[in-house]
């Protein structure tokens, strides 16, 4: 039988300014999916990368007195580290001026041309720099600005070459009817059935070229040396150059991918990517995942071109990498958009760390040394495991209902019901009293809290990557390497314990809001 298999991509990002908190998001939002893949037994392949052509990133170049050369090479290796320091687990990392890309764009544009979908025409439209599309007189806020990079477009008239998207909308649109869940959460399909619907009413195609006399710095043309491709042709297609279209091994196993973006990218992705997939005879992706924002001070998105964009790097170094990734997926709903402020993430990091889990394995481990100098195996079962059997077992079952649905802050809500229900327990049951009066009690009781620890634990580990394991390491459980089922499957064994790593340490703040 063959094995089963999970692929997902990040967006390529752009060159023009450094990794933030916005790029870590969706990169740990997929290393999470393809964490927990391949701990349920699943081969993974996740792909992320540079987006490294088009005018912005000339601009951003000169900006900095570099050659594009220097200044791409530069800053997709500042992605390349972010990533390493995040121990993100990237299979591939494309960069879109690599010639195993550019073949593929080459052949795909070579394909469609001498098929007939792609025709030179002139064209006059309001061009967003910043978004490197030309953007319809709808998309404009109300003063005429682009809405996401509040600049006013340019008029610009030139010949290019188009992709014949009309003769795909609507054999997309009728796709799409008949499987709505491609596009994830719902709200997003329907917005993209108005959008097909605006296209299809509009009447044009997409252009996919640029003279050569305005920009230098693309693909160019297979078919007429005047040229280079659009920007986003040329990215679109990373997903599938990286794996080696059209006869390598990894396209063979992995595509179709499920993508991820964020909302800023919803188009290119439910409209272009589609229709260039059916005219290039491509199969098409598996699902398209669609986050909303992190806004930041002020509630706008976070952008470096807004000035309120995170630093990866810094917040690695302030919070530590799992309370980041923790923090991350917890706070948001994938879907919505979430609020990064200093307040909003002491109180998460404060109460769910700090004090629910944190506590819990400080409390337990700190009786295990005192009473018994570590963990023991063969202790009777306590009264209160059937229940907590049976609660890991639907807690299991219910993150694994969440993780299906791209739903991560509910797995890990899911999860920490448990860790809430085992400080009840303590609180309840008060050991430090048990070992004064009822001793025999006591070795069970830990033994219980401990199976849930562990329960807990080797759940959270897609999320808490570096305490999880080193936490399980110290009490050296025998778990499967796979999910346990509930904790009836953990078995412990004896191990003394002397010192466990340091937990999480809580987040100071002033009493007024930093945002
Ligand atoms: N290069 C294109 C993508 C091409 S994919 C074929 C691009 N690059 S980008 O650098 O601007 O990255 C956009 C993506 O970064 C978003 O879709 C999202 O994944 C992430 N984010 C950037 N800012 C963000 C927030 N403030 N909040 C959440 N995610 C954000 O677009």
């Amino acid at each position: 039988m063959k094995e089963k298999t999970f692929s997902i991509t990040t967006p390529i990002y752009y060159v023009n300014a450094k990794p933030h908190l916005g790029h870590t998001y969706t990169t740990i939002a997929c290393d999470t999916l393809s964490r927990y893949h391949r701990t349920k037994g699943e081969k993974v392949f996740f792909l992320t990368g540079t987006d490294e052509h088009g005018d912005k990133i000339v601009k951003a170049a000169e900006a900095a007195g570099k050659t594009a050369q220097e200044y791409t090479d530069e800053i997709s290796g500042l992605f390349r580290h972010a990533w390493e320091e995040l121990h993100i687990t990237n299979d591939d990392f494309i960069r879109t001026t690599e010639e195993r890309h550019k073949n593929v764009v080459g052949q795909v544009l070579t394909k469609l041309h001498n098929k007939g979908d792609i025709y030179l025409s002139s064209y006059t439209g309001k061009y967003c720099f910043g978004c490197e599309r030309y953007l319809t007189d709808k998309e404009l806020d109300e003063n005429g600005h682009c809405p996401d990079h509040k600049i006013p477009p340019e008029l610009i008239e030139e010949s290019n070459y188009f992709f014949r998207m009309q003769k795909y909308l609507p054999v997309w649109k009728e796709m799409l009817a008949k499987n709505p869940e491609i596009i994830y959460p719902e709200r997003y399909y329907n917005e993209v059935m108005g959008v097909i619907d605006e296209l299809i009413k509009g009447g044009e195609d997409l252009s996919i070229s640029r003279p050569r006399s305005r920009l230098t710095w693309g693909i160019e043309l297979p078919f007429d040396k005047e040229y280079v491709t659009y920007v986003w042709f040329d990215a679109l297609l990373n997903y599938v150059s990286a794996m080696g279209y059209p006869d390598g091994q990894v396209y063979g196993e992995f595509w179709p991918a499920t993508h991820m973006i964020a909302k800023d990218i919803l188009k290119p992705h439910a409209v272009y990517w589609p229709t260039m997939l059916l005219a290039a005879e491509i199969p098409l992706y598996s699902r398209l995942l669609v986050h909303g924002y992190w806004l930041g001070w002020g509630d706008v998105k976070m952008s470096k071109s807004l000035g309120n964009a995170l630093d990866p790097h810094d917040l690695k170094k302030n919070l530590g990498e799992d309370a980041l990734r923790f923090f991350l997926m917890r706070e948001m709903n994938f879907g919505q958009d979430a609020r990064f402020s200093e307040d909003v993430l002491s109180r998460r990091l404060n109460t769910d760390l700090a004090n629910d889990l944190g506590n819990l394995v400080q409390r337990t481990l700190s009786m295990l040394k005192k009473y018994f100098g570590g963990t023991s195996a063969d202790i009777p079962p306590h009264s209160m495991e059937a229940d907590l059997t049976a609660l890991s077992r639907q807690k299991g079952k219910e993150f694994h209902e969440a993780m299906d649905n791209y739903q991560i802050h509910k797995a890990i809500e899911a999860i920490f019901e448990i860790v809430r229900y085992l400080n009840g327990s303590i609180e309840s049951h008060k050991p430090w009293a048990m070992a004064k009066t009822n001793s025999d009690e006591l070795a069970p009781f830990l033994q219980s809290l401990l199976k849930g620890i562990v329960f807990a634990l080797s759940y959270l580990q897609i999320v808490l990557v570096n305490k999880a394991p080193e936490l399980l390491d110290a009490i050296d459980a025998k778990t499967e390497k796979s999910f346990p089922k509930s904790v009836a499957d953990i078995v412990i064994q004896k191990k003394e314990i002397t010192e466990w790593p340091m937990l999480f340490a809580r987040i100071e703040t002033n009493a007024e809001e930093t945002a």
